[in-house]
């Protein structure tokens, strides 16, 4: 598939998917979101790729659905389209996906980084749901992930006034794990990208299911898939090699099996 909205790049076991319609803040028209999600499932099917950086590069992450687009829409137009529904192949996504937030992050936008499971974002960054101010709500999680994530009082402020919040005070409310210049952004995201690269594969992935897990479930059940996957990976060449490495006194050469 050719891609004309989105731009990918491999550097070693990171794969990098940039939004790429500046001209309009790169706003999520559906092409885009198509071409989005095929670029992830390709990222996510490449054994070679093991962490994945998604960014929009150095002026701005995403202003939201694309309001031209929508703006007459039907229910039912909405419905067989089903955009939002595309969103699947981000949060099943199975590798770290990393956020790399410049700019404004704005309704589907802010969504969108929400999905990813660790955000970097640039001291320029914004986040928001300004949905209300064009008469809907959000559409992508916004009413469902901001309270989880930052509690409800900070959630209805977001949802309810639609003005955006600053990058420090997401650090402070436990939204984004780093602030940093915003020419340095996509580098460090990057940088983590590598690092994450580089933990047991298998590993990776049950640790992030069982996080994700925590969100959706009751403790006990929660506790309980988490037994089942920490007995599982005893199961892996790559726990063998870990705990041997550690005795050994050696760096452990993760494999993914
Ligand atoms: N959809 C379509 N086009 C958009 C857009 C969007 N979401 N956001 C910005 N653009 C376009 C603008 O129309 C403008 O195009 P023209 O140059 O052709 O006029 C261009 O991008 C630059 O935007 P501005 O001139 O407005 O730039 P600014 O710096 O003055 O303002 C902004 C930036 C505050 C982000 C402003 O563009 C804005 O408010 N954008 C809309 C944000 C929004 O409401 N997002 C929510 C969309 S709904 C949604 O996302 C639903 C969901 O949950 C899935």
């Amino acid at each position: 598939m050719e891609y004309e909205h989105v731009l990918v790049d491999r550097d070693g076991p990171v794969g990098v998917v940039t939004l790429n319609r500046p001209r309009v803040l790169n706003a999520l028209s559906p092409a885009l979101i198509v071409e989005l999600s095929d670029a992830l499932a390709r990222f996510d099917a490449d054994p070679e790729v093991r962490a994945v950086v998604l960014t929009g590069g150095p002026r701005v992450f995403a202003a939201g659905a694309d309001i031209g687009d929508m703006s007459e829409r039907s229910p039912v137009d909405q419905l067989q389209r089903d955009q939002t529904g595309r969103w699947g192949v981000i949060t099943r996504f199975s590798k770290p996906l990393i956020a790399a937030v410049n700019g404004y992050a704005l309704g589907g936008g802010c969504e969108l980084a929400m999905m990813c499971d660790l955000i970097v974002a640039g001291d320029s960054a914004r986040f928001g749901q300004p949905e209300i101010d064009l008469g809907i709500i959000p559409g992508a999680g916004g009413t469902q992930r901001w309270p989880r994530t930052v509690g409800k009082y900070v959630a209805m402020e977001v949802n309810l006034g639609g003005a955006p919040i600053a990058a420090r005070r997401a650090h402070q409310l436990g939204l984004v794990n780093r602030v940093v210049p915003a020419e340095v952004t996509i580098d460090v995201a990057k940088a983590l990208a590598l690092r994450l690269a580089a933990k047991p594969p298998v590993a990776v992935r049950l640790a992030k299911e069982a996080v994700n897990r925590a969100l959706e479930t009751p403790l006990s059940e929660g506790l309980a898939a988490e037994r089942q996957s920490f007995y599982f990976l005893f199961a892996t060449e790559d726990q063998k090699e870990g705990m041997r490495a550690f005795l050994e006194k050696r760096r452990a050469q993760f494999r993914g099996r």
